[in-house]
């Protein structure tokens, strides 16, 4: 009686052990799936962009120039990245105009230089070398000044969107 109690014991102590560990890892495989389920899924390719003055282009507006990273050709059009050099010298009645982009996420990140914006409940902001900051969805701004040398590095989800000119 003592024996088969010890050999029962023996026996039971190693397969709670397995039951542990089997529910350990079933627990951990049930959660990756949720996780990645709640993430966009769109195709991505590995891109690389190096600087090259040449890629500059004319971009949304007259006063300054585009350079395209590659990435909303890389991402599908889920985002879009570029860095934006200012072109010509800051003129209100060009630059100063209030408007809202039409946008799911937009930030900016300032290269060089130094570039001034006022946003509809937020103020006036001077942002300069290595400043960055986020434009909620829709939120109202009007630039009101930048550097002659000022570059911006700006990413926007989706990479197609819409800007909406508000007034005159
Ligand atoms: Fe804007």
């Amino acid at each position: 009686m003592a024996r088969a109690k010890r050999k029962a014991k023996a026996t039971k102590a190693p397969s709670k052990k397995r039951a542990k560990t089997v529910r350990a890892k079933s627990a951990r495989r049930a959660r990756a799936p949720s996780r990645a389920s709640s993430k966009p899924h769109r195709s991505q390719r590995f891109t690389v962009s190096h600087h090259r003055d040449e890629d500059f282009d004319q971009g949304l507006r007259p006063y300054s120039a585009y350079r395209d990273l590659g990435i909303a050709s890389a991402t599908e059009g889920m985002v879009q990245a570029h860095v934006i050099r200012m072109t010509k010298p800051f003129n209100a009645d060009e630059v100063a105009i209030p408007h809202f982009h039409d946008v799911d996420f937009q930030m900016v990140y300032v290269l060089k230089g130094w570039f001034k914006t006022e946003f509809e409940g937020e103020g006036v902001h001077t942002f300069t070398e290595g400043s960055a900051w986020i434009q909620p969805p829709g939120i109202k701004h009007t630039v009101l000044g930048y550097s002659d040398d000022c570059e911006l590095l700006e990413i926007v989800l989706p990479a197609d969107f819409d800007t909406v000119t508000l007034g005159e």
